[in-house]
C-alpha cells in the first residue's frame, strides 16, 4: 500500500482582514517550526488578498500556502478571477478547486472544476478537488453515485498523486457541527478510493481528504479510518489552537 503522509488543510473561507491572517499564519509557522519533525504537512488557503503577505511572512516555513479557487485561463480578460500563475508568484503550492460553495454560489459544474485543475496542474500547483453529496442526495441514497460522478467528471486528463488531491466535503456536514460517523467516512473513502485505483495509475497514493466540522473532538477519530488522509478544515482552522490539535490528532 502507498505511503501517504496526512495533509492538514486550513480553508479560511471568507474570513479576517491582513492583521488576522499575519497572526494566525505566524503563529501556525511557529508552531511547526519548534514542533521539529511531524506526520503531517500543514497548508493554509487565505482569501486572495491575504496571499501575498501570509506567504512572505511563512516563506522560511514549512507551512503551506494555497488558494481557495483559480480561473482555468491562464490570462486575459477575466474580471475578478485570479489565474493560477498569479498563485504561484504569491507563494502558493495548492488550490482549492470546486469546494460546494463555490458550486452552489458561482454554479460551477464538473466541466468547470476539471478546467479548473488542469489549468492549476499547468501551473504548477497541486489540485485540492472538491467533492460530496448533499442531504437529500444521501437521504435518498444516492451519496456513492454522486459522488461517483462528480470524481468521474472532476479530475482531469493526466493527473496524478503528485498534484492531485480529493477532498470529500458532504456539504450536510459543512459549518453545520454534524460530522459524518466514522463508518460512513471509511465507506465514502473506500469508494473513492476505488474509483482512484481505476482512473489513475498511481491512483493508491493519491492522498483523500475528510472535510466537514472537523474539530478537535472529533478529529482523533475521523484521521485514524482507513483511506482518510487528512482533513480539509474551515471554522476550526481559523483558531490556531484548534486548527494546531487537529493536525497533532494525526499519528
Ligand atoms: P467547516 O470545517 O467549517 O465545516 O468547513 C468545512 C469546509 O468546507 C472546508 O473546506
Amino acid at each position: 500500500m502507498a505511503e501517504r503522509r496526512k495533509l492538514i488543510a486550513g480553508n479560511w473561507k471568507m474570513n479576517g482582514l491582513k492583521r488576522d491572517g499575519l497572526d494566525l499564519a505566524s503563529d501556525l509557522a511557529g508552531r511547526l517550526k519548534g514542533a521539529g519533525a511531524v506526520p503531517f504537512d500543514m497548508l493554509v488557503c487565505p482569501p486572495f488578498p491575504l496571499l501575498f503577505p501570509v506567504g512572505e511572512a511563512i516563506a522560511d516555513s514549512p507551512l503551506a500556502l494555497g488558494g481557495q479557487d483559480c480561473a482555468p485561463q491562464e490570462k486575459g480578460a477575466h474580471t475578478g478571477d485570479v489565474s493560477p500563475a498569479m498563485l504561484v508568484d504569491a507563494g502558493c503550492r495548492f488550490v482549492i478547486v470546486g469546494h460546494s460553495e463555490r458550486r452552489q454560489d458561482h454554479g460551477e459544474g464538473d466541466a468547470a472544476v476539471a478546467a479548473k485543475a488542469a489549468a492549476a496542474h499547468a501551473g504548477g500547483l497541486v489540485a485540492i478537488i472538491c467533492v460530496g453529496e448533499t442531504e437529500a442526495e444521501r437521504d435518498a441514497g444516492r451519496e456513492q453515485e454522486v459522488v461517483g460522478r462528480q470524481l468521474a467528471g472532476s479530475i482531469p486528463e493526466g493527473a496524478t498523486a503528485a498534484d492531485t488531491v480529493i477532498a470529500y466535503e458532504p456539504v450536510w456536514a459543512i459549518g453545520t457541527g454534524k460530522t459524518a460517523t466514522p463508518d460512513d467516512v471509511a465507506a465514502m473513502h473506500g469508494f473513492i478510493r476505488r474509483a482512484l485505483r481505476d482512473r489513475m495509475a498511481d491512483g493508491d497514493a493519491v492522498r483523500i481528504l475528510y472535510g466537514g466540522s472537523v474539530k478537535p473532538s472529533n478529529a482523533g477519530e475521523l484521521m485514524a479510518v482507513a483511506d482518510v488522509d487528512g482533513a480539509l478544515v474551515g471554522g476550526a482552522s481559523l483558531k490556531a489552537d484548534d486548527f494546531w490539535a487537529i493536525a497533532t490528532s494525526c499519528r
